[in-house]
C-alpha cells in the first residue's frame, strides 16, 4: 500500500515498497518521518512507488486527493521518453531516431551505419544483448520480429541509436550487455544530489576526481536543458575517453544503482531546507 510520509518535517514522499532491493528505501529507518493526522489540503510529494504504468491517470487520481506529484505528466514524459528528451540534448548523446513502427533494415541503413543499438523509447528488455545490438540490416529485421513478441518491448516505439564503443569494464553472464564505465547521477531542481556506479552488481570501478568533474559538467548542462524537478542522467565514458549521456529518466521511477540513497535524500533535504 502506498503511503504519504512527511520526511524531516520538510519533504512529502509518496512511497510504496515494490520488493526490488535496488529501488526500495525505507525512509523510516534513516530519517524522522511523520504521517500527520491533519495534512495541508494541497501538497507536493515526490513519488517513490515504482514505475507507474499510466502516470497521467495516477497523477490525476492523486491530485483529486490533494497530492500533487513533483512531476506533471508532461515533465514525466520529458524525463523518461527518449523522443522527448533527445531533441533537447542532441549532440551530447548517441545520434538516435525514433520510429513509430518497426522500420525495415534498409530504412535503418539509410540513416545509420551498422552495428546499431536498438531499444524501446523507454528501455531495453532487461539489458539483453541480442535484443539491443544489430550488426546488419538482416539482423535488425530478425530483432524486430522478436520485439513484436517481447512483453517489455512490444508496446514501446522503436529507437535506433548510433552504436558507440564504450570504455569496457567486464563481460556479463546470461547474454546481458557488457558493463561499461558508466555512472548514474541524480539531479534535484537542477542541482547535483548523488552519483554512483550504474553497473553496481559486478566488478567495482571508480572515477578519478578529474573524470568525475568532467562527467558532472556534462550532466549539469543536460540537467539545465531538460529542467524537470527530479532527473536521473546516466553517463558513460566512450572508448575514446569522452563522456556521453546514455539516457535520462524520472528520478521517481529510477533504481538507486550504486548511489547511496541515504546521502541522496540528505542532499535533497538540504536543498529543501535552504
Ligand atoms: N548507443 C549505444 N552504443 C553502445 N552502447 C550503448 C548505447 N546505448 C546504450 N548502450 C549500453 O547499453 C546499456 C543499456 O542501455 P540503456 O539505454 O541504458 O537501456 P535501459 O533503458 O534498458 O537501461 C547501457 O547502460 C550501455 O552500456
Ligand atoms: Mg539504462
Amino acid at each position: 500500500m502506498a503511503e504519504l510520509l512527511l520526511v524531516d518535517d520538510l519533504l512529502w514522499v509518496w512511497t510504496n515498497p515494490i520488493g526490488v532491493g535496488i529501488y526500495d528505501f525505507d525512509f523510516r529507518n534513516f530519517f524522522p518521518c511523520r504521517q500527520p493526522w491533519q495534512r495541508p489540503q494541497e501538497l507536493t510529494a515526490v513519488g517513490r512507488c515504482g514505475a507507474l504504468e499510466d502516470y497521467s491517470t495516477e497523477y490525476d487520481n492523486l491530485r483529486d486527493e490533494g497530492v500533487r506529484l513533483i512531476h506533471t505528466p508532461q515533465q514525466h514524459e520529458i524525463a523518461s521518453e527518449l523522443a522527448q528528451w533527445y531533441p533537447l540534448i542532441e549532440g551530447r548523446t548517441p545520434r538516435s531516431k525514433v520510429y513509430q513502427d518497426a522500420p525495415s533494415g534498409q530504412a535503418v541503413a539509410e540513416t545509420f551505419q551498422f552495428p546499431v543499438f536498438v531499444k524501446g523509447s523507454r528501455q531495453t528488455s532487461r539489458h539483453q544483448k541480442s535484443l539491443s545490438i544489430a550488426n546488419s540490416p538482416e539482423e535488425f529485421e530478425q530483432l524486430m520480429a522478436r520485439y513484436a513478441s517481447d512483453p517489455i518491448l512490444n508496446w514501446q516505439s522503436v529507437v535506433v541509436r548510433e552504436f558507440v564503443p564504450l570504455r569496457h569494464v567486464e563481460k556479463n553472464a546470461q547474454g546481458k550487455i557488457d558493463s561499461s564505465f558508466e555512472f548514474r547521477t541524480f539531479w534535484w531542481k537542477r542541482q547535483f544530489v548523488g552519483a554512483g556506479r550504474y553497473w553496481w552488481e559486478g566488478r567495482a570501478y571508480q572515477w578519478s576526481d578529474v573524470e568525475k568533474s568532467e562527467a558532472l559538467t556534462l550532466a549539469e548542462s543536460v540537467a539545465c536543458l531538460i529542467d524537470v524537478p527530479f532527473l536521473v542522467i546516466d553517463l558513460s565514458m566512450t572508448a575514446d575517453g569522452e563522456w556521453i549521456v546514455i539516457e535520462c529518466n524520472d528520478g521517481q521511477e529510477s533504481g538507486y544503482a550504486g548511489v547511496s540513497p541515504i546521502s541522496l535524500w540528505q542532499n535533497i533535504l538540504e536543498i529543501e531546507r535552504s
